[in-house]
């Protein structure tokens, strides 16, 4: 195969063919000193088509041998990188070989460039005790730890060996512990965990985490994984809602398929708010806040297990269908469960807020706030933004008010079950939406489904039609930032604590970002009188004083910018830590440097790369 067919191979983010992997067994030794995995990984995979390679996705691995049939075979490593997708493993197959199914065995070892795993160092952790490390995989990372068909099309059952000194969670049902090994040199002795993912994965929901661990039931079939000392907040954090949140999903398409769930609350420098690692569900300890604010993350977390999991999208421009369903379910789960009649309305407005924010960013016409992007020769992790999410759930609410939530119940169970343990591509949702108003035919249905304009929703960049909802919890929230505006207008305006009295977490949320929109800042004088009244920037809720201080860093509010840069060194969710270092960089570029440089070690590798993208586009701009 020549280099130019290899780097194809591996770019490629749509369907593999030829051969595909059914099951991957992989065997690593977690080498904390040498920060290091190494061991093997076989795949097996089936023959589709008569190709004589198989070309599998790597990213800064280190590889030894590749056998078949316990015989070594002929392999090349493409030496030089296609990025941002590494490079490319080439096996040939042994000659003459007919077979349908093979395994190939590969050693290899991961490397220090490894984008997937974060190592960190006891001072590192919360205990100081122990030293941790976790994954994190999705878009394209599972390549930089084991070799793969870095693609959600291909779907494989996994066996996991990880031999550790530390209690070890990974994707799967833990099967065993076993073969204790004494450690030389004064290290510690190793176990080994294994795990068995019998639901068919893509590769990237693979992960893991070792460390401190311990546990706590938070429902019958659901337990909390997290460090000791924080266990009984994280267990209260989730107890109340999480059972009931599986209960109505199981009704809305149909029972839970992964056995057990789980949720481990990971150190703070977790890049995202969650994860959903099957069985388990990652997230950042910015969720317990004591106030069960945000389990709501835990509603669009689980909801993966149906959309994403087992129906996934089958190529990162189909992302949507992930995110889109997912938000969707999560906004049927969260109102039911909390009997809220207001709460569908006013999560889609924050959901429209947030869409704006991530069309404004990119710019109207940007090709990524296309629901189905061109990600050709793309890194989906620069396309990532709320457009996967909020407009896909508004092409999906749209659907409903089409044919009514009663009519679309059925389909949604529908296209669960059709494509179980398969991954989508658009076309294929859109043929099974059309087959099923067709067979289940009342009159006009199909008619309905017709009036979708579906090159606009799909096809087109920026806004689709914003739809009609009630504003009245949103309302409260303007009119209080309007009179913060006002203030000094002989308007009269008076702040008191009491003004947020009645005010949840979000609707705070609301209107600290209704001040950070407004054409003219808030003047610092005032920022500083808001802060002294409601005291946010004591509050335990990450999400308001991160946008308190967003708030402060654009009217040049001195006083919090040390804080602000605090923060920004203190938590690694990308949500939190990205709008600081912007507003940090627009006002004083050499904190945002130094804050940088003193904690880039504190951040996981994908974060970190994005602020130093953010740091070197500023020194490009001359700033
Ligand atoms: N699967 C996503 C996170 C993700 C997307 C990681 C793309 C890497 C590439 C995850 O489950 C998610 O959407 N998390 C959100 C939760 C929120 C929408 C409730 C987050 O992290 O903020």
């Amino acid at each position: 195969m020549n280099s130019e067919a290899k780097a194809r191979r591996a770019t490629k983010l749509r369907r593999h063919d030829a051969w595909r992997t059914t099951y991957t067994y992989a065997n690593f030794d977690i080498d904390f000193e040498k920060k290091r995995f190494h061991g093997t990984v076989t795949l097996t995979l089936r023959k589709l088509d008569e190709q004589k390679q198989v070309v599998l996705d790597t990213s800064y691995l280190s590889i030894s041998s590749v056998r078949i049939a316990d015989k070594d075979v002929k392999w090349d490593l493409a030496t030089e990188r296609t990025e941002p997708y590494g490079s490319a493993l080439t096996v040939s197959l042994p000659e003459g070989s007919t077979a349908n199914d093979i395994a190939i065995e590969i050693a290899v070892a991961t490397t220090k460039d490894c984008t997937a795993l974060q190592w960190m160092t006891p001072a590192q952790t919360s205990n100081k005790k122990h030293t941790y490390i976790f994954s994190q995989c999705q878009a394209i990372h599972a390549r930089s730890l084991l070799p793969c068909q870095d693609t959600p099309d291909v779907k494989s059952t996994y066996t996991f060996n990880l031999r550790s000194p530390l209690p070890v969670l990974a994707s799967g049902l833990p099967t065993k512990v076993s073969e204790f090994r004494a450690g030389k040199d004064g290290q510690p002795g190793t176990l080994l965990y294994s795990f068995q993912q019998d639901v068919p994965m893509p590769s990237y929901l693979f992960a893991l985490a070792s460390g401190d661990i311990a546990s706590a039931a938070i429902g019958p079939r659901l337990t909390v994984y997290t460090g000791p000392e924080e266990l009984k907040d994280c267990q209260w954090e989730f107890e109340d809602d999480t059972e009931k949140y599986i209960q109505i999903s199981e009704k809305l398409v149909y029972p839970y398929e992964w056995t057990t769930y789980n949720v481990l609350v990971l150190p703070p420098s977790f890049p995202y708010g969650g994860m959903e690692n099957p069985q388990t569900t990652y997230t950042t300890p910015t969720l317990i806040s004591g106030d069960r604010q945000k389990v709501d993350v835990i509603a669009h977390e689980l909801s993966y297990s149906w959309s994403g999991n087992l129906v996934s999208c089958a190529s990162w421009e189909h992302f949507w269908l992930n995110e889109g369903w997912t938000t969707y379910l999560e906004r049927r789960i969260q109102p039911a469960v909390h009997k809220d009649d207001q709460y569908w309305d006013f999560s889609a407005l924050l959901g429209w807020k947030a869409l704006s924010d991530s069309i404004a960013q990119f710019r109207e016409d940007h090709e990524f706030t296309k629901l189905m992007p061109n990600l050709e020769g793309k890194d989906p992790d620069n396309a990532f933004s709320s457009v996967a999410y909020e407009k896909g759930f508004l092409l999906l609410y749209y659907l409903e008010k089409l044919v009514g939530q009663d009519k679309l119940e059925p389909f949604i169970k529908h296209y669960f079950t059709t494509f179980k343990f398969k991954s989508v591509e658009t076309s294929e949702f859109k043929t099974c939406l059309y087959e099923f108003f067709e067979k289940n035919d009342e009159p006009g249905y199909l008619k309905l489904v017709s009036k979708v304009q579906w090159h606009k929703w799909l096809s087109e960049p920026g806004f689709p039609q914003k739809p009609d909802s009630d504003t009245s919890l949103a309302d409260v929230c303007y009119d209080l930032a309007k009179k913060w505006q006002s203030k000094g207008d002989k308007s009269g305006f008076k702040p008191a604590k009491s003004d947020l009295s009645s005010f949840s977490g979000q609707q705070i949320y609301v209107f600290l970002e209704a001040l950070q929109d407004s054409s003219t800042p808030l003047p610092a004088k005032s920022v500083e009188l808001m802060g002294s009244t409601y005291a946010f920037e004591k509050s335990k809720n990450v999400e308001i004083v991160s946008r308190f201080y967003v708030l402060a860093l654009r009217s040049r509010a001195e006083k919090y910018y040390d804080d602000a840069a605090l923060l920004a060194g203190s938590v690694g969710r990308m949500k939190f830590v990205r709008p600081l270092y912007r507003e940090l960089l627009k006002v004083k570029p050499e904190l945002a440097k130094q804050t940088f440089e003193r904690h880039k070690d504190f951040y996981h590798p994908i974060c970190r790369g994005m602020i130093e993208k953010m740091l070197v586009k500023e020194k490009g701009s001359g700033a």
